[in-house]
C-alpha cells in the first residue's frame, strides 16, 4: 500500500458534557481551562506537532466559543498592541499557528461518536486521518499521537490507541482483544464498546486516539445504531478489522479522563506542577496543605 501523510485530524466536540455539569450547562466542556489553556488548545497542540494541518471541528449551535478562540479577536489584539504587550499579543496570534487551518462541521444531531466522525468525511476525502477527544489530556514526553503515528508509517494500518484498564471499568471504554502474550504494540483480533467486565476480552481499553484509514467511512455510512442507541466509532472499526489489519498501542503517557471531575482535578494538579511559572510556588502551597 502507497504511503500517505496524515495531515488531517478531527476534533469531536459536539457532545454535551453532561458529567460536568453545571459547569458545561452554558459552556463547552473543550473550554474548560487546565491551568491557563482550555482543553481543546492541548488536543490542537499535539495534533499540530504531529504535522496535522487541517482541523475539523465537528461542532455544534452551543459550542461557538470553540470556533471564536481559533478565530481572530480583533479588538483584543488591538487593545494588547496599544498597551505593548507584546508576549500576550504573539500568545494570541499563534494559537492556531501559520499554515494551519480550522474547519467546521455541524454535527446536527447528538447521536454519537461514530456519526460525529462521518459527518466530516466530505472534508477528510479518501486520506487516512486522526481523531482526538479533547476529553482525554494525555501528558507524554513523546506526543500520544505522534508515537501512534511512528507505529502507522511501520505498518500503514489504523492505530489506536489504547492503555490498562480495571476490569471494572471495561463499561466506559472500547475494549480490544489481543493475543495473550501481547507486548503493547500489535494487530487486535477483535473490538467492543463498553462490554459487562465478565465479557470483557482483556483489560486494554481505547482512549481518545485514533488514526484511522478512511475505509472506516464506508461501515460507518452503513453501521446501525449500537451500544446506548449510537453510533459506534468502535462497531465500525470491528467491520474494518474484516478486511485490513488494525493495531492498537499502549502509548508511553498518562491520560487524564477530563470528561470527570476527578480526572480534571488531576491533570490541573499535575500541569500546575509542571507549569513554568507557577509551578514551583504552586507545589509549595500544595506541600502546607498537605503537611
Ligand atoms: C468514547 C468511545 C470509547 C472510548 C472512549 C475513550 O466513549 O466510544 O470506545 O474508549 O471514548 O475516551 P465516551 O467516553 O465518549 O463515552
Amino acid at each position: 500500500m502507497q504511503e500517505k501523510q496524515v495531515t488531517k485530524a478531527i476534533f469531536p466536540v459536539a457532545g454535551l458534557g453532561t458529567r460536568f455539569l453545571p459547569a458545561t450547562k452554558a459552556s463547552p466542556k473543550e473550554m474548560l481551562p487546565i491551568v491557563d489553556k482550555p482543553l481543546i488548545q492541548y488536543v490542537v497542540e499535539e495534533a499540530v506537532k504531529a504535522g496535522i494541518t487541517e482541523l475539523v471541528f465537528v461542532t455544534s449551535s452551543s459550542k461557538r466559543a470553540i470556533e471564536d478562540h481559533f478565530d481572530t479577536n480583533y479588538e483584543l489584539e488591538q487593545r494588547l498592541q496599544q498597551q505593548g504587550k507584546t508576549e500576550l499579543l504573539e500568545m494570541v496570534q499563534n494559537i492556531v499557528p501559520k499554515g494551519v487551518d480550522c474547519i467546521y462541521v455541524r454535527q446536527p444531531q447528538a447521536l454519537g461518536l461514530g456519526h460525529a466522525v462521518l459527518c466530516a468525511r466530505q472534508v477528510i476525502g479518501e486520506h487516512p486521518f486522526a481523531v482526538l477527544l479533547a476529553d482525554d489530556l494525555i501528558d507524554a514526553s513523546v506526543s500520544c499521537l505522534e508515537q501512534m503515528m511512528t507505529c502507522y508509517h511501520e505498518t500503514h494500518a489504523s492505530v489506536i490507541a489504547v492503555q490498562e484498564i480495571a476490569k471494572a471499568d471495561s463499561e466506559k471504554y472500547g475494549v480490544i482483544d489481543v493475543a495473550k502474550n501481547w507486548s503493547g504494540q500489535g494487530p487486535i483480533n477483535a473490538i467492543v464498546e463498553k462490554p459487562k467486565p465478565t465479557e470483557a476480552p482483556s483489560q486494554y481499553g481505547v482512549v481518545g486516539r485514533y488514526l484511522l484509514t478512511p475505509e472506516i467511512f464506508h461501515h460507518l455510512a452503513k453501521l446501525p445504531p449500537g451500544r446506548g442507541g449510537e453510533i459506534q466509532l468502535t462497531d465500525a472499526i470491528a467491520r474494518l478489522l474484516n478486511e485490513q489489519k488494525v493495531m492498537a498501542l499502549a502509548f508511553d503517557g498518562t491520560r487524564y479522563d477530563c470528561g470527570s471531575k476527578l480526572g480534571y482535578m488531576q491533570a490541573m494538579i499535575t500541569l500546575g506542577l509542571k507549569h513554568p511559572e507557577l509551578g514551583a510556588d504552586f507545589k509549595h502551597y500544595l506541600q502546607n496543605l498537605i503537611f
